[in-house]
């Protein structure tokens, strides 16, 4: 593949026949609408409404957050408090774009702090965390939009209460950075109480779509990832997905058409399969983003998340021969950096691997990759086979800002608002019942009249 190309979609493979046959004219024809959701998505980001802003953020200044990022990359390690959209962006860049293993790196080979994510409310993992840190060398970002989240407020209080104690007032402070919406939730009056470092979080960007705000670039930076180029591949991919006149210039249309009209056929799971184990995180980014954005009013396709090749040897069997329910894509990327040469053995017992010997891990992986897919494909399921030419700051902006577009114009398709997540507001509302949060008692209450239904009948062994 063209080294300059941003990515390549390869899709023959996806048409199918019968009764639940989708045609490239059934792609086609959804050039108007393609184009209606194009113009809905850059007008309101334009307007700034919220949920939109995303599509602006390669062109956004990032001084300030570049600035902050300098102070960070002198700290030894950096703790970053924050869930779901304030989290897996996060975890996505550093996976893709670090060395593997990057904790335990030496200091020399990392040349950047060592970072932990204190994501799940887990006792046993806050409390690990912070018997891995030197607090005086030590810096906390939380980041929360809606600067309410129980989870994040919880780890935050049992963090913020160890580095007062270890520290003191005025040194805790100095270490923490608050990354928030600019009123919203208890954060912002936070940093006005105690006078913190705070960045605020683009009002029309939502949790989700924010990796390439302050959100994911602020870490990613101070671990010395070169965002201005990460930004440059997602303006890129954006220039190039404007200018698209016909479904066969956009590989971004031809996407969420195919996811739509799949999903419509009831093939409404949309399987991820990168061959890259940098990627694996990328993954879980992508569930979140399409699982939260289209997932409304009940309708959906189902991301699956699986990880080429481990995969080929725990689900292969059951995407060939198992219902025909899901659309798959196998991404790849085309050159890999630090090739392995398989060395020739000598013992008589591997004559039989004498195939490999000489061969490139690389290859043997992209190879599987294309295995898999023309096994899919033999078995008549709906395959798209995505790939980078490299996996580099550059390409993984442009898959980001690609993946991002596929998603709204797919919630546009489906007549669903891709920006908001009512369904998680109703858990985090629960919650807030449960823990006794005033104002949330009919929530409480709610939950105890479910949980009389969910335990009228128990089974226990
Ligand atoms: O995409 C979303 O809006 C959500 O998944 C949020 O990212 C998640 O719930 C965390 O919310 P917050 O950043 O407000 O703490």
């Amino acid at each position: 593949m063209n080294e300059k190309a941003l990515l390549s979609l390869a899709y023959g493979s996806t048409f199918t026949e019968g009764e639940r046959a989708v045609s490239f004219s059934n792609l086609e024809a959804l050039l108007p609408k393609f184009k209606g959701g194009d113009a809905w998505l850059r007008q309101n980001a334009a307007e700034g409404k919220e949920g939109f802003g995303w599509m602006n953020l390669p062109k956004r200044s990032t001084d300030e957050i570049r600035t902050l990022s300098r102070w960070l990359a002198t700290r030894d390690s950096i703790v970053q408090i924050g869930i779901g959209g304030s989290a897996l962006g996060n975890l996505m860049l550093h996976g893709a774009l670090l060395p593997p293993y990057w904790n335990e790196l030496s200091n020399a080979k990392r040349g950047g702090p060592r970072f932990f994510m204190s994501d799940n409310v887990d006792p046993t993992d806050n409390r690990a965390i912070w018997d891995l840190i030197n607090p005086e060398n030590t810096a906390i970002i939380v980041v929360s939009k809606s600067g309410s989240t129980a989870e994040t407020a919880a780890n935050f209080l049992f963090f913020w209460e160890k580095l007062r104690d270890r520290l003191g007032d005025a040194a805790a402070r100095e270490r923490i950075i608050v990354v928030t919406d600019k009123e919203k939730g208890i954060l912002r009056p936070f940093v006005d109480e105690i006078g913190c470092k705070s960045l605020i979080l683009p009002e029309d960007v939502g949790g989700r779509f924010s990796v390439l705000s302050c959100v994911g670039l602020l870490s990613a930076w101070a671990l010395g990832i070169d965002c201005k180029t990460l930004l440059s591949g997602a303006a890129a991919m954006d220039e190039s997905l404007a200018k698209a006149e016909s479904v066969l210039d956009n590989p971004a249309w031809i996407m969420a058409g195919l996811s739509f009209l799949h999903m419509k056929k009831n093939r409404n799971m949309n399987v991820l399969m990168p061959y890259s184990d940098a990627l694996e995180r990328f993954g879980e980014w992508f569930a979140q983003l399409w699982g939260e954005s289209i997932g409304k009013d009940g309708q959906g396709s189902t991301p699956v998340r699986a990880l080429g090749a481990i995969d080929q040897h725990s689900q292969i069997q059951l995407y060939t021969s198992g219902p025909d329910d899901k659309l798959y894509t196998i991404l790849t990327v085309a050159h890999g950096q630090k090739d392995i040469a398989l060395p020739a053995a000598q013992e008589k017992a591997f004559e039989k691997l004498s195939y490999l010997y000489g061969k490139s891990m690389d290859d043997l992986r992209n190879f599987e990759a294309t295995a898999t897919t023309a096994a899919l494909s033999k078995a008549g399921r709906p395959v798209i086979s995505l790939s980078i030419p490299a996996l580099d700051a550059y390409h993984l902006g442009g898959l980001i800002q690609f993946y991002e577009y596929v998603t709204g114009i797919m919630g546009y398709l489906m007549e669903v608002n891709p920006f908001d997540q009512p369904g998680v507001e109703q858990g985090k509302d629960y919650t807030y019942g449960l823990m006794g949060r005033s104002g949330f008692e009919a929530q409480a209450q709610e939950v105890r009249d479910l949980g009389a239904k969910i335990n009228e009948r128990t089974a226990t062994i």
